[in-house]
């Protein structure tokens, strides 16, 4: 069986790769997911054979068989990372291994064959080698990195598939909100719940996503930016966003998160920001929090602020909240102070622009 720790990978380069001036006015603006570097990665896997064929490649359209595991049963995971921009003109990754062992829990989640954590990293320290230049500069500017995986096995029966995917897709990046919002407007879902106990909340499966999109439309609609949503069992609790985790920010200057354990996402920003609050001396907690606390809170003036978290959102202030029949704003409805300060610590140790004293950011050149 290969040895997916020491894959070699075939390079292809691209025959025809976006020129340099067309580069330049894409990095510019890029916005968010919808322009993609020259190359890809891939790596296949079969029961038998494990980890074989890994390729630096052209990016382009796949073809699979409609008969394939993956668009009928949905055995899918997927990973979000960043490589970012330092000030010398190297780049950097952000704790790639957190994403790694994630990838993996998901794998194992979904009953797909795990990746090797060291073939994860290398296939992204490939991608941003080859296609470098495709880091936008700037602030708020960054490539964001896709590792996904699918079934790729060619058969209709239900069970676990014998033959994966992997894939890593690259895509200069802005803000994840348009106009780089200064605070978003929630949407609290009552039909609806992202994850039940016992589900697949806690991996990264694209599953999960599907089911929330009718809750995240509903959103749009009622011209919110995002869904949060409450816990299943008793509708009550505050889990987290579509694609984000939430911070709430007290008078007394403590802080709650909710809870892992099992249905919601654990977030790498999320940890990251435990960490520096705690690094600061802010009482931080891991707790529930009801959604009828937070409109008492917000409503008294003990809450202050709010805010979501997450590898496309970074830190981004949650201004407003509104729900069928209510609505409520938090602090001034615009960013806050400690809101601000997390984000500065965060982005800076991510840009490099700050010690780094946990040992989170990988100089990649
Ligand atoms: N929760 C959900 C549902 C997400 O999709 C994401 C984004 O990846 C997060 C939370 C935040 O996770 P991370 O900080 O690792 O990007
Ligand atoms: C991320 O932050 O990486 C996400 O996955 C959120 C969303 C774009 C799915």
């Amino acid at each position: 069986m290969a040895d997916a720790t020491i894959l070699d990978y075939e390079f292809e380069a691209h025959a025809n790769p976006v020129s340099a001036a067309d580069r330049a006015e894409i990095l510019a603006n890029p916005g968010f997911g919808k322009r993609f570097t020259d190359h890809m990665v891939m790596i296949k896997y079969h029961v038998d054979r494990g980890w074989h064929d890994a390729r630096v490649m052209p990016r382009g359209p796949l073809s699979i068989d409609p008969a394939c595991a993956v668009l009928h049963y949905a055995q899918e995971i997927f990973e979000g990372l960043k490589a970012y921009r330092l000030p010398d003109g190297g780049a950097a990754l952000f704790r790639p291994e957190a994403n790694a062992a994630r990838f993996r829990e998901s794998a194992e989640r979904l009953a797909m064959a795990p990746l090797p954590e060291e073939a994860f990293l290398s296939s992204i320290r490939k991608l941003v080698e080859v296609d470098r230049d495709w880091i936008p500069e700037g602030e708020g500017g960054s490539l964001y990195l896709r590792p996904f995986m699918f079934a790729s096995e060619v058969f209709l029966g239900v069970k676990p598939a014998s033959e994966y995917t992997y894939i890593v897709l690259a895509s200069p990046a802005g803000a994840y909100f348009k106009g780089g919002a200064p605070s978003v407007t929630l949407w609290v879902s009552e039909h609806y719940t992202r994850a039940a106990p016992g589900g697949t909340g806690a991996a990264k499966c694209g599953g999960n996503y599907a089911a929330s999109l009718v809750a995240q439309a509903e959103a749009i609609r009622e011209g919110c930016d995002q869904v949060v949503f409450l816990d299943a069992v008793e509708n009550r609790n505050v889990e987290e966003l579509g694609g984000m985790n939430v911070f709430f920010a007290f008078e007394d200057g403590s802080l709650i998160t909710p809870p892992l354990g099992g249905t919601i996402l654990p977030g790498i920003t999320r940890d990251s920001l435990l960490t520096l609050a705690k690094d600061v001396g802010i009482d931080v907690r891991e707790e529930q929090y009801s959604l009828e606390q937070w409109r008492a809170d917000a409503e008294s003036g003990k809450l202050r602020e709010a805010f979501a978290c997450g590898t496309a959102a970074v830190v981004t202030p949650i201004g407003r909240v509104r729900g069928r029949g209510f609505e409520f704003q938090i602090g001034n409805g615009g960013p806050g102070m400690l809101t601000e300060r997390l984000r500065e610590q965060l982005t800076a140790i991510q840009r490099g622009t700050a010690p780094d004293p946990h040992g989170w950011v990988e100089r990649l050149f």
